[in-house]
């Protein structure tokens, strides 16, 4: 079998890449990715260690993208996946998540390649997302049992990172219809571990505790600035596990959509994974309050995994203090990653 993982050189393809080349013995892993990402020039050479090639070279180059090998299936985690960036670089992100989803899907019409494809929570409507919670100020820690599932309200405005997801969702079904090809939509919530190199606006757990072990500044943005907004962390070696198992069941379980996170049980405030992060780093560190709220962010988010445990008996098997640790480790123990979050 021969994969190729779109962004295979970011945090979630650069797992994928090799947690795949060590269990599917046979088949042949390869990675296209433009290094745009801070440290993925990191991940390349991780994924070079394992001898998986990288081809690079925007997603955006479908002249350069159609000449590629046929591959039986790709797994596209390739994005800008920072939603502020919605606003910042509009044009990037609607070239790199929308445009390049529309050039995967012409190379596998072409070639006959069925594809697995990373999408995002995002794709919620803020409005709604935003109506769980009484007040945009979140004084007091957030005391909510709802969990989100596939059949939440997508109507109104998600951000254009949430946009171009679900438009890829769309494209793909469209593109797809009528062939034999086959795809699965992974709407996955926030994802955290090792490999992951964090930002404000995208990776903040990564970030949390480089900042604590290198004793900089943070900031609790919106919601009033008090650290009480909510998301629940799937670990990265979970996200891994079920891609393999859906790859392993794609002739049975295919043209599916999931909800797929750490759910309640791995569900954190900021406020409370910064105590977390005190206790492992021994650190304690000043955080600013930021009470503006930007138009994109949503207070809460925990995901409702009913669905990717009917059909595949998955569910998380690491917990939040799991994924706290192994981000601590990797980067206690290596002082070239810790400096990438200078
Ligand atoms: N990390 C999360 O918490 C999370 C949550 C839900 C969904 N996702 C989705 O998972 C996928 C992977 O996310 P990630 O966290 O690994 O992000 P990432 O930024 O670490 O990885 C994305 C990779 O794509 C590459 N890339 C960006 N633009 C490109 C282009 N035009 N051409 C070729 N390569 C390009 C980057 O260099 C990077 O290596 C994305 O589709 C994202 O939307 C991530």
């Amino acid at each position: 079998m021969k994969i190729l993982i779109t962004g295979g050189c970011g945090f979630v393809g650069s797992n994928i890449a090799i947690y795949l080349k060590k269990k599917l013995r046979n088949a042949q892993i390869s990675s296209l990715d433009n290094l745009v990402r801070k440290g993925s020039r990191l991940n390349k050479y991780r994924l070079k260690n394992y001898k998986i090639k990288n081809y690079k070279f925007s997603i955006e180059k479908y002249d350069k993208f159609k000449k590629l090998p046929k591959f039986n299936l790709i797994i596209d985690c390739c994005a800008e996946p920072a939603i502020e960036a919605s606003k910042k670089e509009p044009d990037r992100v609607f070239n790199t998540n929308l445009v390049g989803t529309f050039n995967i899907l012409k190379k596998c019409l072409k070639d006959k390649t069925n594809i697995i494809f990373l999408s995002s929570s995002r794709v919620y409507a803020i409005d709604k997302l935003r109506n769980l919670t009484k007040s945009i100020k979140i004084i007091k820690p957030l005391k909510i049992n709802k969990k989100i599932d596939e059949k939440f309200s997508i109507e109104s405005a998600s951000s254009l990172y949430g946009f171009t997801k679900l438009a890829s969702e769309k494209l793909i079904k469209e593109i797809f219809f009528g062939t034999n090809l086959k795809y699965i939509i992974n709407r996955f919530g926030v994802i955290a571990g090792p490999w992951q190199f964090g930002k404000q606006d995208q990776g903040f757990v990564s970030l949390w505790i480089a900042k604590h072990l290198l004793r900089k500044k943070l900031s609790y943005i919106g919601f009033g600035g008090y650290g009480n907004q909510v998301r629940d962390v799937l670990h990265i070696d979970d996200v891994c596990n079920i891609v393999h198992i859906q790859i392993q069941k794609l002739d049975k379980i295919n043209n599916e959509t999931f909800n797929i996170g750490g759910g309640p049980r791995n569900s954190i405030s900021l406020k409370n994974l910064t105590k977390k992060c005190q206790i492992l780093t021994k650190n304690k560190i000043n955080i600013k309050k930021i009470a503006y709220t930007s138009i994109f962010d949503i207070p809460y988010y925990v995901t409702d995994n009913k669905k990717i445990f009917k059909y595949y008996k998955w569910s998380p098997s690491k917990n939040i203090n799991d994924i706290l640790s192994d981000i601590y480790f990797w980067l206690k123990n290596n002082k070239k990653i810790r400096n990438y979050f200078k």
